[in-house]
């Protein structure tokens, strides 16, 4: 079965009710292609993440940034997987590479975060990725296999996963993966899955690109056959999203 193209929009630590508003109104005057064709996520701040699944169009959904590893309790600060679901937020960002460098999120930490969150009933988009001296080092495969079995090693069902390859370098930074290093990198993603997960895991599940995405260099990338979609950050807060998920097709 095809895989649907995925655009992810991940607001970070930004916005404000009005400019929240804002994009949330450009986002539902939008004509994009049909929810056949490409499935739009935006993932605002949690402090907002009511307030849009209320004004948003029905045909795109909402995602939290992150959720807590367990079931929630004295945790200060952290929000549940199960608060999620509460709210009727269908999905969950969880090991972006922000976290991981700033938070100490280990690999270990991620999967049983990817998989605590998939147990709850929530959708995951589980972010990977090489910094830039991993890359120069020649290391880049090893690192998002490592990354990738952490994952792997707690979850059996992949149905609900999205993955999405992030390299850190290519993170707010203007410079863009080219379509042939994306292309790589998720190839070879969807072969050691094959190997090391199952055929039919490898050839289903979308491997989404993610850093510096913007209405100019999308369509080439989402031209690549193993580039199923996006996680864009900055972009994501302007108009050009639309342009970017129109990339679809
Ligand atoms: O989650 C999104 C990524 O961190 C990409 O961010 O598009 O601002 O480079 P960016």
């Amino acid at each position: 079965m095809a895989r649907k193209f995925f655009v992810g929009g991940n607001w970070k630590c930004n916005g404000t009710t009005e400019e929240v508003k804002k994009i949330v109104t450009t986002l539902n005057e939008a004509e994009v292609p049909s929810h056949d064709v490409v499935e739009v996520v935006v993932s605002p701040p949690f402090v907002f993440l009511t307030l849009v699944k209320s004004l948003l169009r029905s045909d795109f959904h909402v995602a939290a940034q992150n959720c807590w590893v367990r079931k929630g309790g004295a945790f200060t600060g952290e929000v549940s997987a199960e608060m999620l679901v509460n709210l009727g937020i269908p999905w969950v960002i969880i090991g972006h590479s922000e976290r991981r460098a700033l938070l100490n999120e280990s690999n270990e930490f991620v999967g049983d975060k990817v998989a605590y969150a998939l147990s709850q009933g929530l959708k995951v988009i589980a972010c990977i990725g090489e910094t830039v001296e991993q890359r120069e080092s020649g290391s880049t495969m090893a690192v998002v296999a490592a990354q990738t079995k952490a994952i792997a090693d707690k979850v059996t069902n992949w149905d609900n996963v999205v993955l999405a390859y992030e390299p850190v370098w290519a993170i707010g930074t203007g410079k863009v993966a080219t379509p042939a290093q994306a292309q790589e990198v998720h190839c070879e993603l969807r072969k050691w899955l094959n190997q090391n997960v199952g055929a039919d895991i490898a050839a289903s599940v979308r491997i989404i690109y993610g850093g510096s995405v913007n209405g100019a260099n999308c369509k080439e990338l989402a031209g690549q056959p193993d580039v199923d979609g996006f996680l864009v950050g900055g972009a994501s807060l302007k108009p050009e999203f639309v342009d970017i998920i129109k990339s679809a097709t």
